[in-house]
């Protein structure tokens, strides 16, 4: 009798490709047409090929795509929410991005980051972003977006706190 494989959901949708043997959800993803997801080293050292699997971000490059079998992949291309229009428009003014292939595994690192809810001060910003390699930018602009959102965040808390 033959099992039944569990599809893989990627950015909300059947992904329609089953993956290949040893096939890594990177290039699983690229190959569904989700080409934000940018292989680089292709060791796990530099973060351009984060998604988020069942919410978590890991590293597509070193994820064998068989593994994601009944899970949801989400990559840039999938985060339309409040909390990822905040960060776009948060990138965009403080420069967050130069050349722009870093910035998918940024962002979807970042967006993790946010969503946690951890109480973020620069250090720690830097700390949680230090697996993701930006040949161009120098951090600054990427740390400062962060700020401005996890700040945009608390203000928020504070207010609906305020009306309760
Ligand atoms: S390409 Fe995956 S960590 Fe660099
Ligand atoms: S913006 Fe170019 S590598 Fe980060």
């Amino acid at each position: 009798m033959e099992t039944e494989v569990a599809v893989i959901h990627l950015n909300g949708e059947p992904c329609g490709l089953g993956p290949e043997d040893r096939e890594s959800l990177a290039d699983l993803a690229r190959r569904a047409g989700a080409k934000s997801v940018h292989p680089a080293c292709e060791h796990g050292v530099c973060g351009a090929c984060n998604v988020l699997v069942d919410g978590v971000c890991v590293r597509s490059c070193l994820t064998m795509a068989r593994s994601c079998e009944g899970a949801s992949v989400v990559t840039l291309e999938g985060l339309h929410d409040a909390l990822s229009d905040s960060l776009r428009q948060a990138f965009s003014r403080h420069h967050a991005l130069q050349c722009g292939y870093c910035t998918p595994g940024v962002f979807v690192a970042a967006y993790e980051l946010l969503e946690s809810g951890a109480a973020l001060d620069e250090a720690a910003v830097r700390n949680a972003m230090a697996g993701n390699i930006c040949r161009c930018t120098g951090y600054q602009g990427i740390v400062d977006a962060i700020l401005d959102v996890a700040q945009q965040q608390e203000q928020h808390r504070i207010v609906e706190e305020a009306s309760v």
